[in-house]
């Protein structure tokens, strides 16, 4: 297996472990990680953290040896395989970290895009650099970059291909946090701050906050409403107010 899954309390780890390769994602290791993902989904995790073997890359993109000689269908396929499995990681009940260790580039970098959120080491070096192959990003790149960082610097990335250092990544937000020492142990402590929450009042707030870079700001207040209005319904929302006028410990039940 090139995809491995661990448990670590109550978060799972993806690991993309083909470190020979810089972790590389093959369109088997793509199908790997959406199994990966499908299973941690009905599990009873409440984040996933997303990591690459090795000192050197999180990810050094789609494998570039496996991108030649296709037909048209297939580069079509190819493209709509890594959307739809770095997808999953939006839909899914728990939020998502990528712990960027090293490289991230092309697909690399957009499974790291996927995550709700993303921590990077500071030798970590990101990149879209597609262009610099005659290419353009196919894996998300090129919708989620611009709604995280903003058309401009999204446009500059893409079409030069510049590699983004760790301190740079944090200044433009497309990483939360650079992290000194071990970044998995920064994960956990990152997810930490969320794990204990709702799931249902988390995913509404996920999806609330992703329309506001997809729909305008009336769209975006009518859908806050009706999701603010749903997370009301929730028993959760029931224990999280008793438990403030009790002046006690909320105990969320996911329901
Ligand atoms: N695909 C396949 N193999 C890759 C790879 C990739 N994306 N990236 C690295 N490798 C392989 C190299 O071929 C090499 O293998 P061999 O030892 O068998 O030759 C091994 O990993 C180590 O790589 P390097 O020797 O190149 O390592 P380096 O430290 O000198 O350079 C790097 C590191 C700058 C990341 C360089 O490997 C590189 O530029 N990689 C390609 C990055 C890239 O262009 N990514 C975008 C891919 S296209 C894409 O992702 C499209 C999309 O949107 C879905």
């Amino acid at each position: 297996m090139t995809v491995e899954l661990s448990r670590h309390d109550d978060l799972v780890l993806i690991k993309l472990n083909r470190p020979e390769a810089l972790n590389a994602l093959s369109f088997a290791i793509i199908k790997e990680i959406g199994n990966a993902i499908d299973e941690v989904a009905t599990s009873d995790a409440r984040a996933i953290l997303i990591t690459g073997e090795g000192e050197k890359a999180f990810c050094a993109g789609a494998d570039i040896k496996e991108l030649r000689n296709r037909s048209l269908m297939d580069q079509k396929r190819g493209a709509e395989l890594g959307q739809s499995v770095f997808a999953k990681l939006n839909a899914a009940p728990m939020p998502s970290i990528a712990l960027i260790n090293g490289y991230a580039f092309g697909g690399g970098l957009e499974l790291a895009l996927s995550c709700d959120f993303r921590l990077a080491s500071p030798e970590a070096k990101m990149g879209l650099p597609e262009i610099k192959l005659g290419l353009i990003p196919g894996y998300g790149g090129t919708q989620r970059l611009p709604r995280l960082i903003g058309e401009a610097r999204a446009l500059e990335m893409i079409m030069t291909g510049m590699t983004v250092d760790a301190p740079e990544a944090e200044l433009i937000g497309l990483v939360n946090q650079v992290v000194e020492g071990n970044l998995l142990e920064a994960g956990k402590t990152f997810a930490s701050r969320m794990t204990r929450f709702s799931l249902p009042a988390l995913g509404f707030a996920r999806d609330a906050v992703r329309r506001a870079g997809e729909t305008s700001l009336s769209e975006g207040l009518k859908c806050e409403a009706e999701l603010s209005t749903l997370a009301y319904q929730t028993e959760d929302a029931e224990e999280g107010m008793d438990a403030f006028e009790a002046k006690r410990k909320p105990e969320f039940k996911d329901a």
